[in-house]
């Protein structure tokens, strides 16, 4: 029997994992699912993905390349706690993506290759969490292998994220000397087991007290004086943790770990479960007036951050992901789009549990339910039950090329506007129409959005597309009075576009460009990047 929504969303973290490339986050994602039990044997996140795969052929690329291109959510119990992981994709020509997603997070967790330290798309997502508030919690993986000496590593956060690291572990080792970890809080010591396997439970020895002759079982005489050693050294170099300021985005707690001989993951997991913050109060207007949704207000309210269509080819099926923020969310249950006013019946929720997708019966602030819809819903949507809820909306980033597309088949011109309108709606994409001709310019922040979109094209709408370079270098959200606008207009007719939201759009051929018309209609405003909704 679930409790009141407010005790509900309070045991509820949703977090994501942000990483570059290859520092381990499919294994940590693997990992940590193993801990919650939600999942019997390793092996099982890359092995559902090949299934996945094989039914799926628009994800031909993600089996080229090795990347993944779809974020998907996973939701797990653990003690009490329920974990909603929102994956998301690696690859930094897919950052538009990830961005949208972590606007679904409370909470980051950074994982660091403990030889590498932070890279550059690790960078990239942080600067996202600063901007949004969400707080980091911190992973350093791969600490059976030589790794940097771990105070380096703190004092490159420090020095490139300017966030205050505080760990909560100190590492013995690394590599072949990795011997386990200090509890900085409890003072016990883990005990690292090399050869405790992949498939193990709890293949690692349990944790013994630091300063006690037990310790001597796995450390000698000289390994415990370098740890003792550099634990001063440490605690006497960082603040110590202070929750408020974790939260408050100026430090994150530090843990350590092999997440592929899952040594640590159960720590970082208690860890998420205390420190993480549940579901917070999001800001919103209703009817006209700013106000914030508490997780405990009644009215069921959400948001989606992603659409993904057509994960199965033999059903035009959408799915939109819903970020729950209020209420008691039930099967069957009405919500109504702000933004249109249509209602819908919501009466076959999917739930993302990591063994499979599931029928959600009930959800509560910071679930995430999947809603098979036709089209209905879009990217940047609020829904509610009374519909006058609007949340602040999710950004448009702003396109880094733009192309012209064309279609092989002159034929099929008006069955290619439908299946681009798709893909702008779905966020692979954006689109602009130009208010002369008849060709479409679409935006896309990394060249690979357009591979991704020419093979979906013609796996899914049987549509045979060549992308051609376009004169346009950036693409400006227009906005000022009616007056304004349509003087502008009329001098610019030709280099003047529409988003797939009807919005006027300044498509200019330069950098240079952008700035003189800014420069020369001060009255009118060009924005990078649009929030819908
Ligand atoms: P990603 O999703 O962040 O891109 O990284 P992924 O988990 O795929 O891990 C990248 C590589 O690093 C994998 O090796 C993985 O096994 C390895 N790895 C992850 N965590 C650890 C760890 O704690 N210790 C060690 N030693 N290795 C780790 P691979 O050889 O590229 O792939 P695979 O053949 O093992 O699948």
């Amino acid at each position: 029997m679930s409790q009141s929504p407010a005790a509900e969303a309070a045991r509820r973290r949703t977090f994501a994992i942000i990483s570059h490339p290859d520092a381990g986050k499919t294994t940590l994602t693997e990992t940590l699912l193993l801990s919650g039990g939600a999942i019997r044997a390793a092996g099982q996140v890359r092995a559902r993905g090949e299934n996945r795969r094989t039914r799926s052929d628009w994800m031909k690329i993600e089996r080229e390349r090795g990347i993944s291109v779809s974020a998907s959510v996973m939701t797990f119990d653990h003690d009490g706690m329920m974990f909603n992981l929102l994956d998301t994709p690696g690859h930094e020509d897919f950052s538009e993506d990830t961005y949208r997603t972590l606007t679904a997070a409370d909470a980051a967790v950074m994982v660091l290759d403990a030889a590498k330290g932070i890279e550059p798309q690790t960078l990239k997502l942080f600067e996202v969490c600063r901007l949004r508030d969400i707080p980091i919690v911190t992973f350093i993986n791969k600490m059976d292998r030589e790794a940097q000496d771990p105070l380096e590593l703190l004092d490159e956060i420090a020095s490139k994220l300017a966030l205050d690291p505080a760990p909560l572990f100190w590492p013995a080792g690394s590599g072949g000397r990795f011997k386990g970890m200090l509890d900085l809080r409890s003072r016990q010591f883990l005990p690292f087991e090399r050869s405790a396997t992949e498939r193990e439970q709890s293949g690692h020895p349990p944790a013994v007290p630091a300063d006690g002759a037990a310790i001597d079982a796995y450390l000698s005489p000289g390994e415990r004086d370098e740890l003792l050693e550099s634990t001063e050294l440490v605690l006497g170099a960082s603040p110590a943790f202070d929750p408020q300021s974790f939260l408050e985005g100026h430090m994150t707690p530090v843990f350590f770990g092999s997440a592929l001989r899952r040594f640590g993951v159960e720590q970082l997991l208690d860890g998420l479960g205390a420190y993480a913050p549940p579901p917070r109060p999001v800001a919103a207007v209703r009817s006209g007036t700013e106000t914030h949704v508490a997780p405990g207000d009644a009215e069921v309210s959400g948001f989606v951050f992603k659409v993904q269509a057509n994960m199965d080819p033999n059903h035009r099926d959408r799915i939109a992901f819903l970020r729950l923020c209020s209420g008691r969310f039930q099967r069957g249950m009405k919500l109504k789009v702000q933004n249109t006013g249509r209602q819908l019946s919501v009466n076959a929720p999917i739930m993302f549990f990591a063994s499979d997708r599931e029928l959600a019966e009930e959800g509560f602030a910071g679930d995430v339910i999947g809603i098979p819809n036709h089209g209905v819903l879009r990217v940047g949507d609020s829904l509610s039950e009374s519909g006058a809820l609007r949340f602040a909306g999710l950004p448009n980033f702003a396109p880094e090329i733009l192309q012209r597309v064309r279609v092989k088949d002159p034929l099929k011109a008006k069955h290619l506007r439908r299946a681009l309108e798709g893909l702008a709606e779905e966020g692979v994409t954006q689109l602009f129409r130009p208010q002369i001709g008849s060709d479409f310019i679409v935006g896309a922040v990394g060249q690979l959005q357009f591979e991704v979109m020419a093979d979906r094209l013609a796996s899914e709408y049987q549509l045979e597309v060549v992308f051609e370079t376009s004169p346009y270098a950036e693409a400006r959200w227009v906005s000022g009075t009616d007056a304004d606008l349509e003087a502008f207009s009329a001098a610019y007719r030709t280099a003047m576009a529409e988003d797939i939201d009807s919005q006027p759009v300044f498509l200019s051929k330069s950098g240079w460009e952008t700035g003189y018309v800014a420069e020369r209609y001060p009255a009118l405003s060009f924005a990078r990047t649009r929030e819908r909704g």
